[in-house]
């Protein structure tokens, strides 16, 4: 038996009480917030530490039938919020708010070929509380290329950040 110590309260619900738990990986457990704050049909976005404590990662929690499905919130294309896009809760996809590509929130694949997919996470609830696994179930690729112009973009504002800091040396 272990106890989740170490969780990040999200500023809503809970404390640091101890809970029995029985996974392994206890201590890369994050704390959400109750159940009762993420009601049936409702998806919210969280700010936990990844699982060696070194940065934020932004997570999307979604609660189909009382089941919680928790995935990156950042969309592989252009960062969009996959917590206020749109879920097909039958076939548990999101299609993020501002371009339309689709996660499954089971696992975040996409659920066509070839696409792009995201980190999804495990969750668990314990008395009540909600839990997020910090370490990914599956990790998410980019796997389609930008369109040439986005990269050449992409390209001389790195050129350009690197004169930067040469210059600042
Ligand atoms: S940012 Fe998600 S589809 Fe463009």
């Amino acid at each position: 038996m272990k106890r989740i110590i170490d969780y990040k309260d999200n500023n809503v619900g809970g404390g640091a009480d101890d809970h029995n738990n029985d996974n392994n990986n206890s201590s890369t457990f994050r704390y959400l917030c109750t159940i009762k704050e993420l009601p049936v049909g409702k998806s919210r976005q969280f700010s936990v530490r990844n699982a060696k404590g070194t940065k934020e990662i932004q997570i999307a929690v979604f609660n189909v039938d009382s089941k919680y499905y928790c995935i990156s919130n950042k969309c592989q294309h252009q960062g969009g919020p996959l917590s206020k896009g749109i879920l097909d809760e039958e076939k548990k996809v999101i299609t993020c708010p501002w371009h339309g590509w689709k996660y499954s929130i089971i696992n975040g694949k996409a659920p066509h070929k070839g696409g792009d997919s995201v980190d999804s996470y495990e969750t668990k609830i314990i008395k009540d509380k909600l839990y997020v696994n910090a370490i990914p179930t599956n990790i998410g690729s980019r796997v389609t290329q930008p369109h040439k112009e986005y990269s050449d973009l992409e390209n001389s504002v790195r050129d350009y950040l690197n004169h930067m800091e040469k210059d600042l040396l």
